[in-house]
Protein backbone atom coordinates (compact mmCIF):
# COMPACT_ATOMS: atom_id res chain seq x y z
CA UNK A 1 0.00 0.00 0.00
CA UNK A 2 1.50 3.20 -1.07
CA UNK A 3 1.48 6.22 1.43
CA UNK A 4 -0.87 8.52 -0.27
CA UNK A 5 -3.39 5.37 -1.72
CA UNK A 6 -6.28 7.45 -4.08
CA UNK A 7 -8.09 4.19 -2.25
CA UNK A 8 -7.81 5.92 0.92
CA UNK A 9 -9.49 9.18 -0.74
CA UNK A 10 -6.52 11.21 -1.05
CA UNK A 11 -5.61 10.87 2.07
CA UNK A 12 -1.96 9.92 3.10
CA UNK A 13 -0.72 8.14 5.90
CA UNK A 14 0.96 10.45 8.33
CA UNK A 15 4.11 8.75 7.60
CA UNK A 16 5.95 6.37 4.86
CA UNK A 17 6.46 2.49 5.47
CA UNK A 18 9.87 1.86 7.54
CA UNK A 19 11.92 -1.33 6.98
CA UNK A 20 15.54 -2.32 7.86
CA UNK A 21 17.66 -3.81 4.97
CA UNK A 22 18.81 -7.33 5.92
CA UNK A 23 20.96 -7.84 2.44
CA UNK A 24 23.08 -6.05 -0.43
CA UNK A 25 22.35 -8.01 -4.19
CA UNK A 26 23.25 -5.83 -6.54
CA UNK A 27 24.40 -2.81 -7.67
CA UNK A 28 22.23 -1.22 -10.72
CA UNK A 29 24.27 0.72 -12.88
CA UNK A 30 22.03 1.59 -15.88
CA UNK A 31 21.82 6.11 -14.28
CA UNK A 32 24.36 7.89 -12.28
CA UNK A 33 23.27 7.36 -8.66
CA UNK A 34 24.42 4.26 -8.23
CA UNK A 35 21.42 2.98 -6.57
CA UNK A 36 21.45 -1.23 -4.90
CA UNK A 37 18.97 -3.83 -5.15
CA UNK A 38 18.42 -4.58 -1.47
CA UNK A 39 16.17 -6.94 0.66
CA UNK A 40 15.01 -5.91 3.48
CA UNK A 41 12.86 -6.96 6.54
CA UNK A 42 9.54 -7.07 5.12
CA UNK A 43 10.54 -9.89 2.76
CA UNK A 44 10.55 -6.87 0.39
CA UNK A 45 13.04 -6.32 -2.12
CA UNK A 46 14.06 -2.79 -3.24
CA UNK A 47 15.99 -0.25 -5.34
CA UNK A 48 17.88 1.89 -2.55
CA UNK A 49 18.83 5.48 -3.04
CA UNK A 50 21.49 6.14 -0.91
CA UNK A 51 22.05 9.75 1.14
CA UNK A 52 25.49 9.77 0.02
CA UNK A 53 24.71 9.59 -3.85
CA UNK A 54 25.54 12.60 -6.29
CA UNK A 55 23.30 15.28 -5.39
CA UNK A 56 22.75 13.94 -2.01
CA UNK A 57 19.71 14.00 0.65
CA UNK A 58 18.05 16.27 -1.67
CA UNK A 59 17.68 14.25 -4.75
CA UNK A 60 15.68 11.45 -2.08
CA UNK A 61 13.34 14.39 -1.14
CA UNK A 62 12.62 15.08 -4.70
CA UNK A 63 11.86 11.86 -5.01
CA UNK A 64 9.60 11.59 -2.28
CA UNK A 65 8.18 14.68 -3.23
CA UNK A 66 7.14 14.47 -6.68
CA UNK A 67 6.99 10.49 -6.62
CA UNK A 68 4.07 10.86 -4.01
CA UNK A 69 2.17 14.00 -5.87
CA UNK A 70 2.36 12.19 -8.91
CA UNK A 71 0.94 8.86 -7.59
CA UNK A 72 -2.12 11.30 -6.37
CA UNK A 73 -2.03 12.50 -9.79
CA UNK A 74 -3.27 9.35 -11.37
CA UNK A 75 0.54 8.15 -12.41
CA UNK A 76 1.57 4.49 -12.06
CA UNK A 77 4.76 4.90 -9.26
CA UNK A 78 6.20 2.27 -7.47
CA UNK A 79 5.77 2.38 -3.98
CA UNK A 80 8.21 4.23 -1.65
CA UNK A 81 9.58 3.37 1.86
CA UNK A 82 12.43 4.56 4.12
CA UNK A 83 14.58 2.11 4.71
CA UNK A 84 17.50 2.01 8.03
CA UNK A 85 20.93 0.70 6.16
CA UNK A 86 23.65 -0.59 8.61
CA UNK A 87 26.92 0.70 7.61
CA UNK A 88 28.23 -3.30 7.17
CA UNK A 89 25.62 -3.87 4.57
CA UNK A 90 27.94 -3.32 1.56
CA UNK A 91 30.66 -5.34 3.37
CA UNK A 92 30.63 -8.23 0.72
CA UNK A 93 30.42 -6.41 -2.40
CA UNK A 94 33.85 -6.12 -3.88
CA UNK A 95 33.47 -2.85 -5.88
CA UNK A 96 34.88 -0.22 -3.82
CA UNK A 97 32.86 2.72 -4.93
CA UNK A 98 29.25 0.80 -3.73
CA UNK A 99 31.41 0.01 -0.39
CA UNK A 100 32.19 3.52 0.46
CA UNK A 101 28.24 4.93 -0.74
CA UNK A 102 26.88 2.54 1.12
CA UNK A 103 29.20 3.03 4.43
CA UNK A 104 28.71 6.75 3.78
CA UNK A 105 24.72 6.49 3.63
CA UNK A 106 24.64 4.49 6.91
CA UNK A 107 21.13 5.43 8.62
CA UNK A 108 18.11 6.24 6.96
CA UNK A 109 17.45 6.35 2.75
CA UNK A 110 14.99 5.60 0.45
CA UNK A 111 13.65 2.36 -0.82
CA UNK A 112 11.33 2.00 -3.73
CA UNK A 113 9.77 -0.84 -4.60
CA UNK A 114 11.57 -3.46 -6.96
CA UNK A 115 8.85 -4.30 -10.35
CA UNK A 116 10.71 -7.54 -10.88
CA UNK A 117 11.20 -8.31 -14.40
CA UNK A 118 10.47 -4.68 -15.60
CA UNK A 119 11.85 -3.04 -19.00
CA UNK A 120 12.67 0.29 -19.79
CA UNK A 121 10.32 2.14 -21.91
CA UNK A 122 10.49 2.59 -25.57
CA UNK A 123 8.09 3.56 -28.35
CA UNK A 124 7.04 0.54 -29.59
CA UNK A 125 5.21 0.61 -26.19
CA UNK A 126 1.10 1.69 -26.79
CA UNK A 127 0.86 4.76 -24.46
CA UNK A 128 -2.60 6.15 -23.40
CA UNK A 129 -2.45 9.46 -24.42
CA UNK A 130 -4.22 10.60 -21.42
CA UNK A 131 -1.66 8.39 -19.04
CA UNK A 132 0.96 10.21 -21.36
CA UNK A 133 -0.45 13.25 -20.91
CA UNK A 134 -0.39 13.47 -16.52
CA UNK A 135 3.68 12.17 -16.96
CA UNK A 136 4.42 15.46 -19.34
CA UNK A 137 2.28 17.79 -17.32
CA UNK A 138 4.28 16.43 -13.82
CA UNK A 139 7.18 16.74 -15.48
CA UNK A 140 6.67 20.14 -16.51
CA UNK A 141 5.80 21.31 -12.93
CA UNK A 142 8.54 19.90 -11.03
CA UNK A 143 10.98 20.58 -13.98
CA UNK A 144 12.27 17.17 -14.59
CA UNK A 145 14.74 17.34 -16.87
CA UNK A 146 15.29 13.47 -16.69
CA UNK A 147 12.86 11.83 -19.05
CA UNK A 148 14.57 12.06 -22.41
CA UNK A 149 14.77 9.50 -24.91
CA UNK A 150 18.14 8.39 -24.22
CA UNK A 151 17.43 8.04 -20.49
CA UNK A 152 12.95 7.76 -20.46
CA UNK A 153 12.92 6.62 -16.38
CA UNK A 154 9.75 5.27 -17.45
CA UNK A 155 9.32 1.12 -16.74
CA UNK A 156 6.86 -0.80 -18.25
CA UNK A 157 5.73 -3.99 -15.79
CA UNK A 158 2.61 -6.11 -16.21
CA UNK A 159 1.58 -3.85 -19.36
CA UNK A 160 1.50 -0.58 -17.47
CA UNK A 161 3.89 2.23 -17.56
CA UNK A 162 5.60 3.14 -14.36
CA UNK A 163 7.46 6.53 -14.03
CA UNK A 164 11.13 6.10 -11.36
CA UNK A 165 13.83 8.27 -10.55
CA UNK A 166 12.80 11.90 -10.13
CA UNK A 167 15.76 12.63 -8.08
CA UNK A 168 16.54 15.25 -10.62
CA UNK A 169 13.61 17.92 -9.67
CA UNK A 170 12.56 20.39 -8.19
CA UNK A 171 16.08 22.25 -8.77
CA UNK A 172 15.51 25.35 -6.76
CA UNK A 173 16.28 23.44 -3.50
CA UNK A 174 20.15 23.25 -4.80
CA UNK A 175 19.97 26.93 -4.83
CA UNK A 176 17.39 28.92 -2.79
CA UNK A 177 16.53 32.49 -2.77
CA UNK A 178 14.62 33.04 -6.60
CA UNK A 179 10.96 31.27 -5.93
CA UNK A 180 9.76 33.72 -9.07
CA UNK A 181 12.86 32.04 -11.59
CA UNK A 182 11.69 28.44 -10.72
CA UNK A 183 7.91 29.52 -11.11
CA UNK A 184 8.35 31.06 -14.32
CA UNK A 185 10.98 29.10 -16.58
CA UNK A 186 10.18 27.22 -19.42
CA UNK A 187 9.77 23.57 -19.81
CA UNK A 188 11.70 21.98 -22.66
CA UNK A 189 9.06 19.74 -23.94
CA UNK A 190 11.26 18.72 -27.30
CA UNK A 191 13.41 16.45 -24.45
CA UNK A 192 10.89 14.51 -23.23
CA UNK A 193 10.14 11.17 -24.27
CA UNK A 194 6.61 11.50 -24.21
CA UNK A 195 5.92 15.02 -25.18
CA UNK A 196 4.74 13.82 -28.76
CA UNK A 197 2.42 11.17 -27.02
CA UNK A 198 0.02 12.90 -24.70
CA UNK A 199 -0.64 16.90 -24.86
CA UNK A 200 -0.29 18.38 -21.13
CA UNK A 201 -2.56 21.00 -21.69
CA UNK A 202 -5.36 18.37 -21.84
CA UNK A 203 -5.43 17.15 -18.54
CA UNK A 204 -3.91 20.76 -16.82
CA UNK A 205 -7.49 21.64 -15.14
CA UNK A 206 -7.53 18.37 -13.79
CA UNK A 207 -4.25 17.76 -12.64
CA UNK A 208 -4.20 21.78 -11.37
CA UNK A 209 -7.37 21.45 -9.68
CA UNK A 210 -5.59 18.34 -7.29
CA UNK A 211 -2.43 20.49 -6.43
CA UNK A 212 -4.06 21.85 -3.04
CA UNK A 213 -1.51 23.53 -0.39
CA UNK A 214 -3.19 20.63 1.97
CA UNK A 215 -1.76 17.79 -0.48
CA UNK A 216 1.71 19.71 -0.67
CA UNK A 217 1.84 19.59 3.05
CA UNK A 218 0.66 16.27 3.39
CA UNK A 219 3.22 15.27 0.97
CA UNK A 220 6.00 17.42 2.30
CA UNK A 221 4.88 15.83 5.89
CA UNK A 222 6.22 12.22 4.05
CA UNK A 223 9.72 13.82 3.75
CA UNK A 224 12.24 12.64 6.93
CA UNK A 225 13.14 15.49 8.85
CA UNK A 226 17.02 15.28 8.91
CA UNK A 227 17.07 15.36 4.75
CA UNK A 228 15.20 19.00 4.65
CA UNK A 229 18.67 20.54 7.03
CA UNK A 230 20.87 22.75 5.39
CA UNK A 231 23.56 19.89 3.66
CA UNK A 232 26.87 21.25 5.75
CA UNK A 233 28.78 19.37 2.11
CA UNK A 234 26.69 21.95 0.06
CA UNK A 235 26.27 25.25 1.65
CA UNK A 236 23.62 27.34 0.76
CA UNK A 237 23.11 31.02 2.32
CA UNK A 238 19.16 31.00 1.10
CA UNK A 239 18.66 27.51 2.20
CA UNK A 240 15.54 27.37 5.02
CA UNK A 241 17.10 26.73 8.36
CA UNK A 242 15.24 24.21 9.63
CA UNK A 243 12.79 21.32 8.36
CA UNK A 244 9.56 23.30 9.30
CA UNK A 245 10.64 26.48 7.30
CA UNK A 246 11.76 23.54 4.27
CA UNK A 247 8.71 21.96 4.27
CA UNK A 248 6.89 25.66 3.99
CA UNK A 249 9.18 26.83 1.61
CA UNK A 250 9.22 24.11 -0.95
CA UNK A 251 4.87 24.00 -0.61
CA UNK A 252 5.58 27.72 -1.78
CA UNK A 253 7.65 27.35 -4.32
CA UNK A 254 5.05 24.53 -5.97
CA UNK A 255 1.94 26.65 -5.59
CA UNK A 256 4.36 29.80 -7.55
CA UNK A 257 5.16 27.57 -10.17
CA UNK A 258 1.26 26.29 -10.48
CA UNK A 259 -0.08 29.68 -10.31
CA UNK A 260 2.42 30.82 -13.64
CA UNK A 261 0.77 27.48 -15.57
CA UNK A 262 1.15 29.52 -18.63
CA UNK A 263 4.61 30.44 -18.57
CA UNK A 264 5.50 26.67 -18.88
CA UNK A 265 2.69 24.22 -20.13
CA UNK A 266 3.23 24.29 -24.05
N1 LIG B 1 11.50 0.18 -8.93
C1 LIG B 1 12.29 -0.36 -9.86
N2 LIG B 1 12.02 -1.59 -10.36
C2 LIG B 1 12.83 -2.15 -11.31
N3 LIG B 1 13.93 -1.54 -11.80
C3 LIG B 1 14.26 -0.31 -11.34
C4 LIG B 1 13.46 0.35 -10.35
N4 LIG B 1 14.03 1.54 -10.06
C5 LIG B 1 15.11 1.62 -10.83
N5 LIG B 1 15.27 0.52 -11.60
C6 LIG B 1 16.36 0.27 -12.58
O1 LIG B 1 17.55 0.86 -12.09
C7 LIG B 1 18.01 1.90 -12.95
C8 LIG B 1 18.55 3.06 -12.14
O2 LIG B 1 17.53 3.58 -11.29
P1 LIG B 1 17.18 5.13 -11.27
O3 LIG B 1 16.13 5.34 -10.24
O4 LIG B 1 16.86 5.58 -12.65
O5 LIG B 1 18.53 5.75 -10.73
P2 LIG B 1 19.64 6.74 -11.34
O6 LIG B 1 19.56 7.95 -10.50
O7 LIG B 1 20.92 6.02 -11.16
O8 LIG B 1 19.31 6.99 -12.79
C9 LIG B 1 16.78 2.26 -13.79
O9 LIG B 1 17.14 2.78 -15.02
C10 LIG B 1 16.07 0.92 -13.92
O10 LIG B 1 16.67 0.14 -14.93
MG1 LIG C 1 17.64 7.04 -13.87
Amino acid sequence: MSALDPALDGTPAPELPYVHATAYLTPLREGGSLPGLVEADDLGTYVVKFTAAGQGPKALVAEIVVGELGRTLGIDIPDLALIDVDAELGRREPDEEVQELVTASAGLNLAVDFLPGAVGYDAGFDVDPRQAARIVWLDAFVANVDRSARNTNLLVWHKTLWAIDHGACLRFHHAWGRPEAFATSAYRYDDHVLAGVGDPRSVHEELAAQVSRGLLDDVLGLVPEAWLLPDPRRPDPQAPPDAASARAAYVDYLLARLAQAERWLP
